[in-house]
């Protein structure tokens, strides 16, 4: 519900690392593809409120570069239901005018992924709600990776001087160029680490964890974080 956090300090930017669809599915004995279905059914669920409470950047953690480890079954059926939920976001997200952008390695994906990816980019475009980055194969340090090698060549065709190289060159090459960084990092089911996710970016991010899983974590559940978020004290090194 807003009125719980009207008055608050909203953060800018959010970050989500969307966990324990599969602890979820366990607890009531489904499989994981069970738990991944309903965590992507609330994944759209509460992008839509998010939207709502004035937060103007949200990156969602879907599926790592790491979670390619998993069991070749999980993993189709995480790319089967990337599909579905993609052909609904065409829609789904029009009326609350949540603008779409997908960061990692969209290369690895099948055609028709990929197809649906550029699609549902190209026709928020000029949406100026929300901007909705899916972090999808996104690691971290292949993110970095990438930017330092681009900035190598740059330094190979002349184009830089490696003494002028500056932190701005680093962050203008990285996927979230341009954007704030995080204020707030949530985690749902439990852990306390990030997983390759915004690395660089969460510096000096907020970090909050709960025990929720994600299929559960609805819109008290994310009051709840921006309450705890206004009794922090940044001090981003200062005193
Ligand atoms: C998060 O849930 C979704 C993805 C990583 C794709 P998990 O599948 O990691 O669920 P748990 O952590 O095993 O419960
Ligand atoms: C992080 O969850 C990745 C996503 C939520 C997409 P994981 O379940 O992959 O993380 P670990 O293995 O517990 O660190
Ligand atoms: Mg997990």
């Amino acid at each position: 519900m807003i009125d719980n956090i009207s008055g608050l300090i909203i953060p800018e930017h959010v970050g989500i690392i969307m966990d324990g669809n599969g602890r979820w599915a366990k607890k009531r004995a489904l499989p994981r593809s069970v738990g991944h279905k309903f965590g992507a059914q609330n994944f759209r669920k509460i992008t839509r409120y998010i939207s709502k409470t004035g937060v103007k950047v949200l990156t969602l953690y879907a599926f790592s570069t790491e979670n390619w480890k998993r069991p070749i079954e999980e993993v189709t059926a995480l790319m089967g239901l990337f599909k579905q939920n993609l052909i609904d976001l065409l829609t789904d997200f029009r009326d609350d005018d949540i603008k779409v952008v997908f960061i990692g390695d969209r290369s690895a994906f099948s055609p028709k992924l990929i197809e649906l990816i550029n699609e549902s980019e190209e026709v928020a475009k000029n949406r100026k709600g929300m901007l909705l980055n899916i972090a999808m194969n996104y690691g971290s340090r292949d993110e970095i990776l990438r930017s330092v090698k681009t900035i190598a060549a740059d330094v190979r065709n002349n184009k830089i001087d490696p003494e002028d190289i500056t932190l701005n060159d680093i962050e203008s090459h990285l996927y979230t160029a341009g954007l704030p960084d995080p204020d707030l990092i949530i985690r749902t089911g439990g852990e306390f680490r990030l997983s390759n996710f915004l690395l660089y970016q969460s510096a000096y991010s907020e970090f909050y964890s709960t025990e929720t899983l994600w299929p559960d974590f609805n819109e008290k559940e994310f009051d709840k974080a921006i309450i705890e978020y206004n009794q922090r004290n940044r001090r981003f090194g200062g005193v």
